[in-house]
């Protein structure tokens, strides 16, 4: 349908309930509707968020749904949870906000909705907006909260969004880890009494819980099946998600930046803007909240979230600090021999009076060191372009060490409360810059900026932030706004994170924060994907990755091929499954070329080969989550389908290995019923294919029965061992 008729039916519906002064707002996306009860000078009332509604549904639906407010505000109704609470300039701690008017408007393929309320008594604003995509199934809802009292109004608590949810057998799911075991599932069913997920890193907000979470409203979480809400805090801080599961029959539940010690002075026409809550509704169960999000993320959220990513060396676990110029050839030279477009020198490569050793020293100091590169990041990008592949570099810009010439001219950059001594974090020497301070926003974006301009031809830069805030003091911030210290963190992060996109459009910027903690959609629309974890652990990859995908799409998640013994777990693994782990989300490597044998190598090359035909099915595809890893099952199973369904891949990694087990054939899931696909094994190991290897079957067959998979490897008896996985193409036969 196109852009015109939608808004057309988008305001007649407004209009068949009066014009834009109607009592009910319709927000829209093609199968979701979310229905607001807004009649002017009364009470914003919600009243439906779900599947799409036909027009006579639509009419009657304030016979059949209760009415909430719509943002709770605190102190006409004290004793329920609120969105937001203030104190007001004459010390006045209520609200009482009404409906002044409701307006819409479109750009870019998305209608917004303003909901626009003032206090009855007080010169005090709140926006209710409501972005509703017209291509992914996804609202984005936040407010805009202003006023013109006479003096300052605090706000102590200011949500971004409210969703009341009907109770009866809701579950949640959401992701929970730290380092090195980030993405965790965890689900619950909800209960009497407050669910609190929350952060207070205070620079990186998914090591701990994540800021997503789905609600499945018909009992257990089924990946294929039910009705699911998903919600998604776009912010890279503090964030807070409480669920009020209460007596009235419904779970409350409120998203929005963790207000803990971080009271927010607002001054007169000052404009509060939250950050968005993307909200999701499927009836395909979790795997089709998953695809709403990914979706959306894809066309609208991610930075070139539409353009295939580069398979990749990162030089991390491969040399660690000890990078020179011979070695990074070397590292280039075997990625481009086995295919790869892209190197990516890690940690190690700068410092002048103080050289980075290890990670007690340097941060804040980018310019090369020239003991260890000679030749300079000219050198490495000749080195680069000798073997045809682009090059990358890592940099952390917001850190510093105190052994570093940036805090020997600069100790007030960075965070530290007075009185107090620095508290110090990794190396026992880490500090991190006080983002609030203008001067260090300007620092940051002059470090990249000082690197394109001198060297343009990099690719690619991996950005990583390895340190909480630890002690609460902006040495840049008034005494009366250290509790602005987090908001201002992220308004300044943000800030240079626009600086940098608008310059640098082309850019490809890896989100890493000692792992995975920066994987949220506050940080995505400025990175083009997040490392997941510093865990390259392929068995326990599988268990993170699954829970990552929840919300993340494929393209976003970097998955490297990494040494056996594996440097985390120090479980070895065989290559064979190390690589179709890595090959279900963004193909790198993360290891020493070197030390492969040149059989390893083969099978690299080979796979990467293989990765360039599926990219566009892995990163642009539709997932279908089959058996969890987390049902315990002994094996689990995914697979990604092209959005024509002509094209598919398949996934199967065992989890477990006994004799004489018995593990589920997976039914496979989103083809076309009616067509018929050829399967064809990826990264063949056996000496013999697989029965199927070239047969035809139809998409209902695969669908409902699923084909069966050999619990091992058919290899020469050296080479077996306890683990199996496959990867199946499925091409569409015309
Ligand atoms: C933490 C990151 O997660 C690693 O991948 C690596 O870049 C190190 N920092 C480097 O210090």
């Amino acid at each position: 349908m196109d852009f015109k008729k939608r808004t057309n039916l988008f305001l007649g519906a407004l209009l068949l309930t009066g014009g834009l002064f109607a009592q009910n707002v319709y927000v829209s996306t093609p199968k979701t509707s979310l229905v607001l009860s807004a009649s002017e000078g009364g009470k914003l009332e919600y009243l439906y968020y779900g599947s799409k509604l036909s027009d006579v549904d639509m009419q009657n639906l304030e016979t059949v749904e209760s009415k909430h407010t719509a943002y709770p505000e605190y102190g006409m109704n004290c004793p329920t949870e609120t969105a937001l609470a203030v104190k007001h300039a004459d010390g006045n701690m209520t609200l009482q906000l009404q409906v002044l008017k409701v307006t819409a408007s479109e750009e870019n393929n998305a209608v917004t909705t303003v909901v626009s309320l003032k206090d009855k008594v007080y010169p005090f604003f709140v926006n209710v907006c409501y972005r509703a995509w017209q291509d992914a199934d996804v609202i984005e809802a936040w407010t805009e909260i202003s006023h013109q009292e006479k003096k300052p109004v605090v706000l102590n608590q200011f949500a971004s969004a409210y969703l009341p949810i009907r109770r009866g057998e809701v579950w949640l799911s959401h992701l929970y880890g730290s380092w090195g075991n980030e993405g965790r599932v965890s689900q619950e069913p909800l209960a009497s009494g407050m669910k609190v997920i929350k952060n207070k890193d205070g620079v990186r907000n998914s090591h701990t819980s994540h800021a997503e979470v789905m609600f499945s409203l018909d009992g257990r979480p089924q990946e294929n099946a039910g009705n699911v809400i998903g919600a998604a805090l776009c912010y890279s801080g503090n964030y807070k998600l409480r669920i009020d599961t209460h007596d009235d029959g419904y779970h409350h539940f409120f998203a929005g930046i963790n207000e803990e010690n971080s009271a927010y002075t607002l001054k007169k026409d000052e404009l509060f803007r939250t950050p968005e809550l993307a909200l999701t509704y499927s009836s395909e169960g979790l795997s089709g909240g998953s695809r709403n999000f990914h979706r959306w993320a894809r066309l609208h959220k991610l930075a070139h979230g539409t353009t295939p990513r580069k398979i990749l060396l990162n030089s991390w676990e491969g040399v660690y600090f000890d990078i020179n110029q011979e070695g990074m050839d070397q590292m280039m030279a075997d990625i481009a021999s086995m295919g790869g477009e892209l190197f990516v020198m890690d940690d190690g490569w700068f410092g002048d009076k103080y050289p980075r050793k290890n990670d007690s020293s340097s941060l804040g100091d980018w310019t090369v060191d020239k003991s260890k590169l000679p030749k300079g990041i000219d050198g490495l990008l000749a080195d680069a372009k000798k073997h045809g592949i682009k090059f990358g570099i890592w940099i952390e810009p917001e850190m510093a060490n105190t052994v570093s010439e940036l805090y020997e001219q600069h100790p007030e950059w960075v965070i530290k409360a007075p009185e107090r001594d620095l508290v110090l974090g990794r190396g026992g020497t880490q500090v991190v810059l006080d983002l609030a301070n203008p001067a260090v926003q300007d620092y940051i974006f002059k470090v990249v900026d000082d690197l394109m301009t001198a060297y343009p031809a990099i690719d690619y830069i991996k950005w990583d932030a390895n340190m909480s805030i630890m002690n609460h003091g902006s040495q840049y911030l008034t005494k009366d706004n250290q509790s602005h210290l987090y908001i201002e963190y992220h308004r300044g992060f943000e800030k240079v994170c626009q600086r940098i996109r608008s310059k640098y459009p082309d850019l490809t910027i890896q989100a890493c924060a000692s792992g995975g903690g920066r994987a949220n959609y506050g940080v995505l629309p400025y990175f083009d994907e997040f490392w997941v974890s510093d865990n390259t652990d392929a068995l326990q990859r599988v268990y993170m990755q699954w829970g990552t995908s929840y919300f993340f799409p494929a393209i976003a998640m970097a998955s490297h091929i990494s040494a056996a013994p594996n440097h985390q777990t120090f479980r070895t693994i065989p290559l064979k499954y190390r690589i179709d782990v890595a090959m279900s989300g963004r193909l790198g490597m993360e290891i020493q070329p070197k030390n492969m044998t040149e059989g390893e190598k083969a099978l690299c090359k080979n796979a990467i080969a293989e990765y360039k035909t599926i990219r566009p099915v892995v990163q642009m595809g539709d997932i279908y989550r089959l058996i969890s890893p987390y049902d315990n099952k002994g094996v689990a199973s995914l697979m990604y389908v092209a959005p024509q369904k002509d094209k598919a891949v398949f996934y199967w990694w065992k989890t477990e290995h006994f004799c004489n087990q018995h593990l589920p054939r997976v039914k496979m899931a989103g083809l076309c019923p009616d067509k018929y696909y050829k399967v064809h094994e990826l990264n063949r190991i056996d000496n013999v294919p697989l029965n199927f290897e070239g047969k035809v079957f139809s998409g209902a067959y695969l669908m409902t029965n699923g084909l069966e998979i050999p619990y091992s490897h058919r290899v020469d008896y050296h080479k077996q061992n306890d683990y199996s996985s496959r990867m199946l193409y499925l091409e569409e036969m015309k």
